[in-house]
């Protein structure tokens, strides 16, 4: 699976008849627009969106109720992953309810596999965007929206379609990404009471690193981000299969970060071991260019969970409910706080 995703040559990113920007491009244009994306993900500027990251995640676990059962994906992972990132881009909070609405659409379309509907959902989310863009025109930017919005790609300014597109694929799939994933971790930590309790500690001695180390463990465990595809270019063999030209090959992450052959016991958490092989945020060209941005976020949720309780455990009277294929992770995670 990493010789098919650091082999772009191959096995094309070009999937979708739609053009994605930068997933569904290849070679020097993916580069061309890669380079404006990762402009906006810098460690520079991920470290700008610590503090009104903390001050949302602060809010969110404040107003969450004590020694009665609390869901953590509607009442945690969702208004964070919308809160945060619509922080980031500058986006109004008057959105939000939209923007939920969406995210639960987009999961139902996802799983019907229904085209139609995933095209009529998409369609739904570029005209939200397009929205968004028509009262920051010819104003100087004061965000991040209104920065890409004069922002240049090989010396010319990028089209509506191609903001469009770059705003669609940070929010659309990534918010519901960034809600699995915190579900994925209090579920963990739920079920890990000492692991639990020896990030409280060390989250409350500030250390970054190890709690962001250990949240991309816990994803490699349960990666709640599934699957990619590409499209091969030329004939190729792939293990002892052959595969033609214009075949699609998948790249399943949640399945190759518990690749036996590469983790020994895939449910052992060894976040130091494990790191190198981590697959969470993809490999090659297409790696995930808001790696440092997620990691962050999910960081300071977590800590602000686990500075702010004493335990969190799962609810013994509601069992958490799985998500359905092709979407991972958790649907429901009740827990209980104190
Ligand atoms: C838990 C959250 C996330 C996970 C697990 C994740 C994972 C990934 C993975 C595995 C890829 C590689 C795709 C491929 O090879 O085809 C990827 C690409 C990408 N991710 Fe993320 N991601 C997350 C959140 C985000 C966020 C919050 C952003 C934006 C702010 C983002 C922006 C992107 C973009 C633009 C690409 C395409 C890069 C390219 O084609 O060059 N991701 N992500």
């Amino acid at each position: 699976m990493v010789g098919v995703a650091t082999d772009p040559g191959t096995f094309s990113s070009g999937v979708s008849a739609r053009r994605v920007i930068p997933n569904g491009l290849d070679g020097a244009e993916h580069a061309a627009y890669r380079a404006v994306v990762d402009r906006y993900l810098t460690d520079e500027r991920v470290s700008r969106q610590v503090g009104p990251c903390r001050t949302l995640a602060a809010a969110i676990v404040d107003t969450l109720p004590r020694g009665t059962s609390v869901e953590i994906l509607a009442s945690v992972g969702i208004p964070f992953a919308v809160r945060s990132q619509s922080s980031w881009l500058g986006w109004p909070s008057a959105l939000e309810a939209v923007l939920v609405a969406w995210i639960r659409d987009n999961q139902v379309a996802t799983r019907s596999g229904d085209r139609a509907q995933t095209a009529e959902v998409a369609q739904r989310f570029d005209q939200l965007i397009l929205e968004l863009l028509e009262p920051r025109r010819g104003r100087p930017p004061t965000d991040v929206t209104g920065e890409l919005m004069n922002d240049t790609v090989e010396g010319r300014p990028l089209t509506d379609a191609e903001i469009v597109s770059i705003l669609r694929n940070w929010t659309a799939g990534d918010l519901g990404s960034l809600a699995t994933s915190v579900g994925v971790i209090v579920h963990f930590l739920a079920t890990h009471p000492d692991l639990q309790q020896e990030l409280r500690t060390r989250a409350g001695a500030g250390e970054h690193e190890a709690l962001e180390a250990a949240i991309e463990e816990i994803l490699r465990i349960d990666d709640p981000f599934v699957s990619n595809r590409r499209v091969a270019t030329c004939p190729a063999r792939l293990g002892d299969g052959a595969i033609e030209t214009g075949d699609q090959v998948l790249l399943d992450w949640t399945a190759a970060n518990r690749d036996a052959a590469v983790f020994g016991d895939p449910d052992r958490y060894a976040p130091e071991e494990n790191a190198a092989a981590n697959l969470v945020f993809g490999i090659g060209a297409h790696r995930c260019p808001g790696r440092a941005l997620t990691l962050m976020e999910l960081r300071v949720i977590t800590e602000e969970l686990l500075g702010r309780t004493d335990l969190i455990a799962l609810d013994p009277d509601r069992p958490g409910i799985r998500e359905t294929p092709p979407v991972g992770g958790w649907a429901t995670v009740p827990v209980v706080l104190s």
